[in-house]
């Protein structure tokens, strides 16, 4: 028995595309805890407990394939962790994730606190600034460096305007819809040219470093370094491929995360002020290591990641059937975890739309409840990079910074798979310390 849902896929799309969080909501409440929902790309039994989703997330790999390939594909290459699963999914993961975890994440602490310092040495009393063009800034150079292994000032400047035109050319019609990838469509041709400069400038890294000793930490390195059992490295459409799927899935998440928090803070000068105590108790000059162990901060993080959630739901195609909550998914279906509808459950986190981070203070909320990287074997390799530097730039930034609001009330819109602050969270800078 499939589970009910509504009907007519075109309207129940731009519902989901348009005001996910809303939508997903009122699913939950007409029709129950797994819902079967029509999508242009196929359709999706979505679940919102944390029970359902610790099924979901605890099927075995193999019955799984990655969804709305056909769409995400020919955008990001045949090699990306997006569109690939089994073996060559594993050995992705494997080659990706080491740069982003453990004593490599925190070779990169001092760089992060660096470039966090750089952004706020710009930034002056009486300015009015967009704050998700800061941490965009952030996110981006933190990025170049990270994953290409490039920090001297001209690469890091090409770098940046051609990663940013490349994501600000992506548009959420050609993520979901595959029909709308053609020349005769204004937004492909956009994406296209923009596509055709940042391959230059990865063809430009790879020359370069060919030529170097190509011994670094980043990832780049590690790509080149690559051989498999035979001895055989990437193809540079593979590595390509990778280096676009961090930059896409990397970039824009750290970034948006990290403006909503700075809306937070400037809305909430309680939490602001614990955080400044919190880090005010290190003394001067904190390591980046010091940073990152701090329990209030890890909590603003945490909270705005619920509060704000900014990936809605994780989905998969099913290539073996499922049962679960009582009904039993065919192959060939999609199935999802409704995060959004399980960060801003009630019974869970009470008064779901207040900011308090004292809600993950002391344990808080365990991962089948609090899931802003999904789970299971495809959840985000970034994670523990991605808090390490939230960490550090809110606590690079915060303390100097007397921000108020300014323009109109921030309202989360669809950016391409992430949902982002309308208006960019504009701001005043009052004073700087
Ligand atoms: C706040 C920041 C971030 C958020 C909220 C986020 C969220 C997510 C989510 C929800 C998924 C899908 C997980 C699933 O299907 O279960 C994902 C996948 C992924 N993320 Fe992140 N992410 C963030 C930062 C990063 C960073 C910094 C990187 C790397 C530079 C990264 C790289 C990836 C990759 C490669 C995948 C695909 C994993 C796979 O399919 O195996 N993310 N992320």
């Amino acid at each position: 028995m499939l589970p009910p849902g509504p009907r007519f896929a075109p309207l129940q799309t731009y519902r989901y595309v348009t005001r996910p969080a809303d939508y997903l909501a009122e699913l939950r409440v007409r029709y129950g805890d797994v819902v079967l929902m029509p999508s242009l790309n196929g359709p999706v039994a979505i679940v919102f407990t944390p029970e359902l989703a610790k099924t979901v997330f605890s099927t075995p790999p193999d019955h799984y394939d990655p969804f709305g390939t056909d769409a995400i594909g020919p955008l990001v290459g045949a090699a990306s962790l997006f569109t690939t699963s089994g073996a060559a999914h594993r050995r992705g993961r494997k080659l990706l994730s080491p740069p982003f975890n453990g004593a490599r994440m925190r070779a990169y602490g001092g760089a992060i606190q660096d470039v966090a310092a750089g952004v706020l040495s710009k930034v002056h009393a009486g300015d009015d600034i967009r704050v998700l063009d800061l941490t965009t800034e952030i996110s981006v150079e933190i990025i170049l460096r990270t994953v290409f292994g490039v920090a001297d000032e001209r690469s890091v400047t090409r770098g940046r305007q051609l990663l940013t035109g490349v994501l600000d050319s992506l548009s959420p019609a050609l993520f979901f819809t595959k029909r709308l990838q053609t020349p005769l469509f204004p937004p492909y041709r956009r994406f296209r040219r923009a596509f055709r400069a940042y391959n230059d400038f990865v063809a430009d890294t790879l020359v370069d470093r060919r030529r170097g000793d190509g011994a670094g930490e980043d990832v780049l390195s590690l790509l080149l370094g690559a051989r498999d059992e035979e001895g055989n490295g990437l193809a540079d459409a593979e590595i390509q491929s990778h280096l676009l799927t961090l930059l896409v899935a990397g970039h824009e998440t750290t970034s948006i995360v990290l403006a909503w928090a700075i809306h937070e803070l400037m809305s909430h000068p309680d939490a602001l002020a614990a955080l400044r105590e919190e880090v005010a108790g290190l003394g001067p000059d904190p390591s980046p290591e010091a940073l990152t162990n701090l329990p209030y901060i890890d909590a603003v993080v945490k909270e705005t990641q619920r509060r704000r959630t900014i990936v809605t739901d994780v989905i998969r195609k099913l290539v073996k059937p499922l049962e679960i909550g009582g009904f039993r998914i065919p192959p060939g279906l999609g199935v999802a975890v409704g995060v959004v509808a399980i960060h801003n459950d009630p019974d869970l986190f009470p008064e779901p739309h207040q900011f308090r981070p004292e809600r993950f203070l002391n344990g808080g909320h365990g991962p089948s409840e609090h899931m802003p990287f999904g789970g299971g074997h495809r959840r985000c390799i970034g994670a523990a990079f991605s808090d390490y530097e939230s960490r550090i730039v809110l606590a690079t930034l915060m303390p100097s910074l007397d921000l108020e609001p300014r323009g109109p009330v921030e309202v989360p819109v669809r950016r391409n798979v992430t949902m982002g602050p309308k208006f960019g969270v504009r701001a005043w800078v009052a004073a700087k310390r």
